[in-house]
């Protein structure tokens, strides 16, 4: 298949882009490295030991991304790219309504122009909100607490209703829960620029001595040991979803949005004691007050990902751990070279 992945050279991007092209996919990156380097892309053709088309240029480009699709002529696209940190979204709404709503429909635009019918979008479990009940199945109500979710729902929408209105138009919007994790050989990884929001990368640069000690986000929580428990999801589990995806499109009819999790959640904690295990590092931590914004507990029932795409995630915490701190001991400045970092 000829593949077009927005944000390919992104965390997320450029673990799919390895087992897609070791499948044998024809791909196409089109990234503006906004939120990420160069350097992942050329080291996912080391790990992939293949070569893949890349186009420097933002979604919002409607003549670039339309030249782009007319000459590479993708049978599906799979749409990573966009902005994610929710607490910027809420200082910055526009700019995340901006590149998230106006890029993804500028895509959809270069897509029907160009006979491209088939779609796999990077939604987040952050659609569901404050839960009603666990686990969260695709039916819970949708109700997002910030501009970044809210962003992620009005795209759902919008592709719902494009392929409502165009016979032959199918999407998966894919509902990742918790990603974390790297691949195994430690050569990509997620790079955040400047201070972690999300809690694995704060953990690793705490490991490695970037940053003194983690601060925990509330320890009253009616959870098992009083911090926030969360679904968290490998990279390469996550990776291998969008494959499952792929193959799935031409089984369903129109739009399917379909959690992507293990099923299983961990608490702040519990995360901290995996990476101490897993780095033989001590990960300092202070116990702070509740971040706003954070509910107690998410978990994704995962049942429909496995009926529908055959898929299920395999890897568990000590994976998880022991492959980000085999990035982060690896390049403890992440793509950047020492000197460029905090
Ligand atoms: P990332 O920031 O590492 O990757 C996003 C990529 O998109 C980057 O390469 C960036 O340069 C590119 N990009 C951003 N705006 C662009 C634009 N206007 N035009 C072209 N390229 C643009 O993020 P990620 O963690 O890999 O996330 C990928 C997708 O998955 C995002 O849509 C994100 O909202 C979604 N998601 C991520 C998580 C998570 O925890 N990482 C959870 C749920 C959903
Ligand atoms: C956050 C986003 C969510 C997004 C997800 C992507 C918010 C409110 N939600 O989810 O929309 O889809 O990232 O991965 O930002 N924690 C600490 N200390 C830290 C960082 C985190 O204690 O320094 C705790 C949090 O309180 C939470 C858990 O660790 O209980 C996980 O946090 P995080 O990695 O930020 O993910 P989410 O809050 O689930």
């Amino acid at each position: 298949m000829r593949v077009l992945v927005t944000g390919g050279a992104g965390y997320i991007g450029s673990h799919t882009l390895v087992p897609l092209l070791r499948a044998g996919h024809e791909v196409l990156v089109y990234d503006n490295y906004a939120t990420s380097s160069p350097e992942a892309l050329a080291r996912v053709r080391q790990l992939a030991n293949r070569d893949l088309a890349v186009v420097e240029g933002d979604i919002r480009d409607l003549a670039l991304l339309d030249r782009t699709f007319a000459s590479f002529r993708p049978d599906a696209v799979i749409h990573f790219a966009g902005l994610k940190a929710v607490g910027e979204s809420h200082s910055q709404p526009l700019e995340y309504y901006a590149q998230n709503i106006a890029g993804s429909i500028t895509l959809l635009q270069c897509m029907a122009q160009n006979g491209c019918t088939q779609i796999v979008f990077s939604s987040s479990a952050t659609v569901y909100g404050e839960p009603d009940y666990l686990p969260y199945d695709e039916h819970h109500p949708l109700r997002p607490q910030s501009p970044y979710g809210r962003s992620k729902l009005m795209i759902e929408t919008i592709i719902r209703d494009w392929t409502s209105a165009n016979a032959g138009a199918r999407a998966i919007l894919l509902r990742y829960f918790n990603p974390v994790g790297a691949h195994p050989s430690g050569r990509i990884g997620e790079d955040p620029l400047g201070t972690p929001n999300n809690l694995m990368p704060y953990i690793a640069q705490v490991a490695i001595g970037r940053r003194e000690a983690l601060l925990v986000h509330g320890d009253d929580y009616d959870t098992r040991d009083g911090t926030g428990e969360r679904d968290y999801i490998h990279v390469e589990d996550l990776a291998r979803a969008h494959l499952a995806a792929l193959d799935s499109l031409d089984r369903i009819d129109g739009c399917e949005a379909i959690n992507v999790g293990t099923g299983q959640s961990a608490t702040v904690l519990e995360m901290v004691a995996a990476f101490e295990r897993a780095s033989g590092r001590s990960v300092p931590y202070r116990i702070g007050p509740r971040r706003p914004g954070d509910v107690a507990r998410m978990c994704a029932d995962v049942a429909k990902a496995r009926a529908l795409m055959g898929w299920q995630a395999e890897l568990g915490l000590d994976a998880m751990c022991s492959a980000t701190w085999q990035w982060q001991s690896r390049n403890p400045t992440g793509y950047a070279p020492e000197v460029e970092r905090d």
